[in-house]
C-alpha cells in the first residue's frame, strides 16, 4: 500500500456544529495523520478559483456561496492510501446516499452542505494541497 497525502477541508456547517474535533478524531482513529491545517474564512475570489473546475455548472453559485459563508479548516492527511480512506470516511458526496456511520451521514445537511471535501485523485491532491500550503508541509521528524 501507498502512503498517500490528501487534501480535506471541514466545511461551514460543520464547523458551525462544533464538529471539528469529532470529524478529526475520525481521521486519526482510521490512522490518518494531520500534517498541515489552516482555518480560513475564504474569499469568493478564493472559492472559485479552488472550484474552477465546477465553474459554469449549475450548483457553482451555490457552491461557492457556501464555502464563503464562514470559516472552513483546510488539512493535509498523511496515510497509508490516505485519498480513498479519507472518501471511505467522508461518505456520497450527496448524503442521501451516505452510508450510515460516514461522516456526511452524520454531519451533512444537504447536497451543498456536505460537511467535508476531499481530493478525489492524487494529481488532485498534490493540485489543492498546493493551493492552500504553497509554502510546502512541514517535515515529520518523529
Ligand atoms: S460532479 O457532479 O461530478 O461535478 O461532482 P463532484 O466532482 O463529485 O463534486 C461536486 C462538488 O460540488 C458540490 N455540490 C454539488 N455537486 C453536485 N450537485 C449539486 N447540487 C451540488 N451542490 C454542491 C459537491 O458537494 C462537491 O463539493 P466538494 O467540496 O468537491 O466535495
Amino acid at each position: 500500500m501507498a502512503e498517500q497525502l490528501t487534501l480535506s477541508i471541514i466545511k461551514p456547517n460543520a464547523i458551525a456544529k462544533n464538529a471539528i474535533g469529532a470529524i478529526c478524531s475520525r481521521f486519526e482513529q482510521a490512522g490518518l495523520r494531520i500534517v498541515a491545517a489552516r482555518m480560513l474564512h475564504m474569499s469568493l475570489e478564493q472559492a472559485s478559483a479552488f472550484y474552477a473546475e465546477h465553474q459554469g455548472k449549475p450548483f457553482f453559485d451555490e457552491l461557492v456561496g457556501f464555502m464563503t459563508s464562514g470559516p472552513v479548516l483546510v488539512m493535509a492527511l498523511q496515510g497509508e492510501e490516505a485519498i480513498s480512506k479519507n472518501r471511505e470516511l467522508m461518505g456520497a458526496t450527496n448524503p442521501a446516499n451516505a452510508e450510515p456511520g460516514t461522516i456526511r451521514a452524520d454531519f451533512a445537511d444537504s447536497f451543498t452542505e456536505n460537511a467535508v471535501h476531499g481530493s478525489d485523485a492524487p494529481d488532485t491532491a498534490e493540485r489543492e494541497i498546493g493551493f492552500f500550503f504553497p509554502d510546502g508541509l512541514c517535515k515529520r521528524t518523529r
